[in-house]
């Protein structure tokens, strides 16, 4: 594992913007495994701005975003698939049809989760899976819980990340209750993984996650076990 400390939000987005630009560059047709969250906004807007200048081409880029809440469609301005769009691929040249968000309004969840990690399959697996974490811990929407699970599937949000995320809706009412998350298997599946974290408030968990016991009461501590993960932070 590689960590990157860095001193500022600003320093981190540039940092970790660099590592997925290099993706990138040495694969124009990469799988980027993406993330929602108000960590990866300036990393987006760093690339967003390489593109603009030329630097970037996403015109061959596939993505996979990590989850998305139940309930809410595209059109929803909390959904994860409008966060995508109006913080990254609105502003690139990626073909929106190589982006992939879970549908949150699928009629069936476990044929949802199903198709989900068909299509990581034959998109032959995720080049680089860009992560946040959450106060508790947990990674895509993975809650803290007696096990991991493998598949994408869906969960009922535990109330520490309802809290946390009541910021982007008026209120903690509006939260969804449930999401559909890639699983843990899809996540370890991914080549590379880049964890980014930043504000004070983030560093236990942190620690917790990188340094502690692997246990699935802090989902995050499984990516110990990955090959080839880069932790770029700023939580000092
Ligand atoms: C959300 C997302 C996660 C994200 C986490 C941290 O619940 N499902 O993918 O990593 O929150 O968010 P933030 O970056 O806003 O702290």
């Amino acid at each position: 594992m590689k960590i990157i400390r860095t001193k500022t939000y600003e320093e981190m987005s540039h940092e970790a913007a660099k590592i997925l630009a290099a993706q990138i560059v040495l694969k124009p047709n990469a799988v980027l495994g993406l993330a929602t969250g108000s960590s990866p906004i300036g990393l987006y807007d760093q690339l967003i701005e390489w593109n603009k200048q030329g630097e970037l081409d996403f015109s061959q880029i596939r993505s996979i975003n990590l989850d998305e809440y139940c309930g809410l469609d595209g059109t929803n301005d909390q959904s994860y698939r409008y966060f995508m769009d109006t913080h990254l691929f609105d502003h690139v040249n990626i073909d929106k049809q190589n982006t992939n968000v879970p549908n949150g309004k699928a009629a069936d969840y476990a044929a949802e989760g199903a198709r989900y990690d068909a299509l990581i399959e034959q998109m032959g697996g995720i080049d680089i899976q860009l992560l946040g974490i959450g106060p508790n811990g947990h990674i895509g929407f993975n809650e803290p819980d007696e096990f991991f699970t493998k598949e994408t599937h869906v969960v009922d949000l535990d109330p520490s990340t309802i809290e946390a995320n009541a910021r982007f809706f008026a209120s903690a009412d509006d939260v969804p209750r449930q999401a559909v998350t890639m699983g843990m298997g899809g996540i370890m599946g991914a080549k590379k993984i880049l964890l980014i974290a930043s504000g004070a408030s983030k560093k236990e968990i942190l620690e917790k996650a990188l340094f502690g016991p692997i246990t699935p009461e802090v989902p995050a501590s499984l990516l110990q076990l990955h090959p080839d993960v880069t932790v770029v932070c700023a939580v000092d």
